[in-house]
């Protein structure tokens, strides 16, 4: 399958989770094994070649870096909603398109100086990847940049991101 049928598998679905959001929902693309694949190889390809470690974004971004990995030969940190690590290394808050939250990052995972590729499935506001950036960042490493699936251009995630490498396979 190409990369443009399979990013045609994204479902949009009005009102949801609030009246006037329009959700792209990326279950049937997942559930595809040609659309994860040729997504899956594309992404893989915009993970910089000096990258040694992605980290994922909880929870749709974990698959999506497991595959990735697995494509190009690297490990994953994941980050994640809290409550779920037992050592962290930081903490960081920030706002969702709709609500806020939390990220966390494992005590002891990501080493002080490593290059490290962001990986996720939507970009949105921008504030759930530009926190695990300072995550990243908080704990030495380096962001080499941030890929994702699909990047709501609307809601100018990007000027959050702004100075960062942002590769989107599409743009809606
Ligand atoms: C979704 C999506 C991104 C984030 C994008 O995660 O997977 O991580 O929102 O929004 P932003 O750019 O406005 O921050 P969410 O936590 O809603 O769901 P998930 O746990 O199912 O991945
Ligand atoms: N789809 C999936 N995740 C999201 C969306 C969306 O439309 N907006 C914010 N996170």
């Amino acid at each position: 399958m190409d990369l443009d049928a399979a990013l045609g598998l994204i479902a949009e679905i009005p009102d949801f989770p609030e009246p006037g959001v329009l959700f792209r929902d990326l279950s049937p693309l997942f559930a595809s094994a040609d659309g994860f694949k040729a997504v899956t190889d594309a992404l893989a390809a915009t993970v910089e070649p000096d990258v040694e470690l992605l980290a994922a974004v909880e929870a749709r971004g974990f698959m999506l870096a497991a595959a990735v990995g697995y494509a190009r030969g690297l490990g994953v940190v994941l980050v994640r909603k809290p409550g779920k690590l037992p050592s962290v290394a930081g903490r960081v808050e920030y706002a969702l398109e709709y609500g806020t939250a939390s990220l966390e990052l494992p005590a002891g995972v990501v080493a002080p100086g490593s290059r490290v590729a962001v990986v996720d499935d939507v970009l949105a506001t921008g504030g759930t990847v530009d926190a695990a950036c300072r995550l990243l960042e908080e704990a030495g490493a380096s962001v080499s940049g941030i890929s994702v699936v699909l990047e709501l251009a609307g809601l100018d995630g990007r000027a959050v991101l702004a100075g960062r490498k942002v590769s989107a396979l599409q743009a809606a």
